[in-house]
């Protein structure tokens, strides 16, 4: 097994953390040097380095700097989405416990990009330690002028920390803006599309914590530095977090092209794991037979899967995978915000059905009304909550029919 060198993660354990001990091992070298080359180059160089947003979407961060920095409205803001609720993710909680002063030089460099006028922090509800060393950091930054010459009209830059109130869909980016301004978390449809009409319908960039996270060492080393790791079009490392029947779940760096049965070889799975649950609840069940996927974003493409926001939950055979659907689809039902029909009620009949089939009660007519309602909700919902409801089902099914559930 291939031992992979820690990259953002090079912090993780450190003795000291402090704004000091950042500093001493090389930290805000790159917030200097973006100041040095400006907005745009700086830009620039985040575009060249093909980074890809991690929070799920796939989406190439500089192409959504970019549109902030050249937007005409004066009033901009950064928001670093720390909400993190996908079943089985902790990889953010962990890289802002191993490295705040990485997360929040990155979220400077951001905003000192796009010109921002004001950024928040949004912090699921149940990560109270998360906040506090968020609030801890940002003020050793604050004391020490950090924030001052950031905010285009020389005022020293606004950065609000918010907490959620443990709802699911306020990570989802527009429900995440209407949580901040103090309406209920709804999302809502798109376009327009965040970096033109975004928290409080300004220009907005909204990057998750990991795509932050990989911000100082492009700027310090170039693009170059983030494309010596993975593929040619994932390129750099990615945080996992492996949870289910191993014998070591933690959150794990690799580089992208990994293939999966090294990372659960690595958190030390059993050699007759039945199936792992890729992404998260929106994800997809993965079978042995896939276990030499590749965990770059074309990898997973190629198998019909995603990497979505970086959990790999592996269950072994002992386990009945139904069982595990009806947990999913209550999740789901819960989590719905009840705006659209399609997910609204789509989620609900779901779990009942799955509830059903979970406890062997089936009456022969579940699997196919399943199939036709999981169309109707990803074709017909408003946002990713509804569309990806059924995506893990559907996976089971399709093992079903090929016979490879252990149940
Ligand atoms: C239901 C739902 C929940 C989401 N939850 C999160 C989350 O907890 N954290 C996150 O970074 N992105 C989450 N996203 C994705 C965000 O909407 C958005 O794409 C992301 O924050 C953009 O950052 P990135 O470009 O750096 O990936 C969620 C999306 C949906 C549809
Ligand atoms: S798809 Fe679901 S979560 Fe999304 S807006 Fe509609 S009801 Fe709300």
């Amino acid at each position: 097994m291939a031992m992979h060198e820690a990259v953002l993660l090079r912090r993780r354990g450190a003795e000291q953390r402090n704004l000091k001990a950042y500093v001493a091992s090389g930290g805000l070298a790159a917030l200097a040097k973006a100041r040095a080359i400006g907005p745009e180059e700086t830009v620039r160089i985040l575009t060249d380095s093909g980074l890809v947003g991690r929070g799920g979407a796939a989406f190439p961060a500089g192409r959504k700097w970019e549109s902030v920095r050249t937007a005409k409205d004066p009033i901009r803001y950064v928001v670093l989405n720390t909400d993190e609720s996908e079943p089985g993710t902790f990889k953010d909680r962990v890289m802002i416990e191993s490295d705040p002063f990485m997360v929040l030089e990155g979220l400077l460099i951001a905003c000192y990009a796009v010109s921002a006028t004001g950024a928040y922090i949004y912090v699921r509800g149940e990560y109270g330690r998360v906040a506090d060393l968020l609030q801890q950091s940002l003020r050793e930054l604050q004391q020490a002028g950090h924030l001052e010459g950031i905010e285009p009209q020389g005022r020293p830059l606004r950065v609000e920390i918010r907490r959620g109130g443990g709802a699911y869909i306020c990570g989802e980016e527009t429900a995440l803006f209407r949580s901040i301004e103090g309406y209920r978390g709804e999302p809502m449809a798109k376009p327009p599309f965040p970096t033109v009409a975004g928290l409080f319908r300004k220009p907005t960039v909204v990057n998750n914590v990991e795509t932050i996270a990989n911000v100082p060492d492009i700027i310090a080393f170039g693009a170059k530095a983030l494309r010596s790791r993975g593929t040619e079009r994932s390129p750099g490392t990615k945080l996992f977090s492996v949870s289910g029947h191993v014998a070591r779940p933690d959150t794990y760096e690799v580089p992208f092209g990994t293939p999966l049965s090294e990372l659960l070889q690595m958190a030390g799975g059993e050699a007759d794991l039945q199936a792992v649950l890729m992404g998260g609840a929106a994800g997809t069940f993965v079978f042995p037979k896939d276990f030499d996927l590749a965990l770059s974003y074309e990898g997973v493409a190629e198998r019909h899967t995603t990497l979505g926001s970086g959990a790999v939950i592996a269950f072994n055979r002992q386990t009945n995978l139904w069982q595990v659907a009806e947990r999913l689809g209550r999740f789901f039902a819960h989590e719905s915000c009840g705006q659209c029909v399609p997910c609204r009620v789509g989620t609900r009949r779901q779990h009942e059905m799955l509830a059903t089939l979970a406890a062997g009660r089936g009456q022969g007519d579940e699997r196919g009304l399943l199939l036709r309602l999981s169309q109707v909700m990803t074709d017909a919902s408003i946002c990713g909550l509804g569309q990806t409801a059924a995506t893990a089902v559907r996976s089971l099914m399709d093992a079903e029919s090929a016979g490879l559930l252990a149940h």
